[in-house]
């Protein structure tokens, strides 16, 4: 069927034009509510002073803000869950930060989701796994427990243990007090992707038979991911690397001392301008970030160091370690500046400029960072720029200039 040639009502400037202009404004009215009806995007602008209103309009999406949460605030609500919600009633008691722009989805940012999690003594929540990857990270405590794929990990202030796509875990506490942690999970990009499941009813083989669990047995000494990958460089050749689902870094555990000697043998160097001492966690075999979808960070401001402004388009997650400080992220009338300090958290949505200051002129500022970053990569979208002390734009990463 061949489609009508249409004839134009408008002038050469764009404008409505002669006495068609009533007619063609009830034919335009008629055919918005048609589309309306019919639940299509009208992909067109109808303002000819706005050369892009088209792909302008197409661009429209929730978008996260950057938003503060302050430990001294949560904390009050963690102890009182910890009271009043016994592991018998809920296997999981975290407060999630969720983003009150993104409200009603439960994320801090659009990708990913970080929560802090209080386990009190001698509980031990049920084996389960699920396809989100997961970390937690200790804040307080030194019995913080998760059992990742038969390692019994005990961590505990600074300590980044991995529960990877769907590797069984069981998480909880030791004897002696309580602990708490931030957890932070890739589930909302999972969510997006349709690739969310959870699986709670976990087996081991016994003998001939085999039995549900709750919790599950030792198959490797507790100190195994130390022992196997703790000495960066090296790595034996008599195990296996694949581990769990084989999707992550084998190593399940980086303990705070080796990240907190690397800064120390760090900490004169120059750094670079716009993100200080930056250290990454990272697979021990394949030297890539420990999950395909997020990594973490290790980053210190030195007594007094202010960062030049830096945009990326990855999402971050801010959770500070140790240490004052300032960040002020976006620009213009919609800037945010945050004073932050012991574990509190804050998260910069991709695509928004922020700067980092150590407002302490003795003391250290430590923030471990989650990052979709690895997504991005890996997609080919990755963008960092910076600005320099005269206010250039500088390029401090494109996936096209990338080597990866
Ligand atoms: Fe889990």
């Amino acid at each position: 069927m061949n489609e009508p040639a249409p004839k134009h009502i408008i002038n050469a400037a764009g404008r409505n034009a002669g006495p068609d202009v009533l007619l063609r404004e009830a034919q335009l009215a008629k055919l918005h509510e048609a589309t309306s009806k019919l639940s299509l995007f009208e992909f067109w602008g109808e303002d000819p002073a706005d050369e892009h209103q088209a792909t302008n309009r197409l661009q429209f999406r929730v978008a996260a803000a950057p938003y503060h949460w302050k430990y001294s605030e949560v904390r009050p609500c963690l102890l009182e869950a910890a009271k009043l919600i016994p592991l018998e009633m809920s296997e999981r008691r975290s407060l999630i930060m969720t983003n009150p722009s993104l409200r009603p989805a439960i994320a801090t940012v659009t990708t990913m989701f970080a929560a802090y999690r209080i386990n009190v003594p001698h509980e031990i929540a049920p084996a389960h796994r699920h396809s989100p990857n997961a970390i937690r990270f200790g804040l307080t405590g030194h019995t913080n427990f998760t059992s990742v794929n038969g390692e019994n990990i005990t961590f505990g202030p600074g300590d980044m243990v991995l529960t990877p796509h769907d590797t069984w875990h069981n998480h909880g506490n030791g004897p002696d007090e309580a602990s708490v942690n931030l957890s932070v999970l890739d589930m909302p990009l999972v969510n997006f992707l349709n690739a969310t499941y959870f699986d709670h009813d976990y087996k081991e083989q016994v003998g001939s038979k085999v039995e549900k669990k709750k919790v599950q047995s030792a198959m490797v000494t507790d100190d195994y991911s130390q022992r196997i990958y703790g000495t960066a460089g090296l790595v034996p050749r008599h195990v296996s690397h694949s581990r769990g689902a084989g999707t992550s870094s084998p190593m399940f555990v980086y303990r705070w001392e080796n990240t907190e000697a690397l800064l120390a043998r760090l900490r004169d160097d120059n750094g670079s301008p716009f993100e200080g001492i930056l250290v990454e966690y990272v697979d021990p075999v394949k030297g890539g970030p420990v999950y395909k979808t997020v990594s973490f960070f290790v980053q210190l401001l030195r007594p007094g160091e202010k960062l030049l402004p830096v945009r990326s388009n990855a999402n971050q997650i801010c959770t500070v370690y140790r240490g004052r400080g300032r960040s002020v992220i976006g620009e213009g009338k919609n800037t945010a500046t945050f004073d932050w300090e012991n574990f509190d958290t804050f998260c910069i949505p991709g695509g928004e400029w922020h700067q980092h200051t150590n407002l302490s002129a003795t003391e250290d500022a430590v923030i471990f960072i989650s990052s979709d970053e690895p997504t991005l990569r890996k997609l080919g979208f990755a963008k960092r720029h910076g600005r320099n002390a005269d206010g250039d734009l500088v390029l401090l990463e494109s996936s096209t200039n990338h080597d990866e």
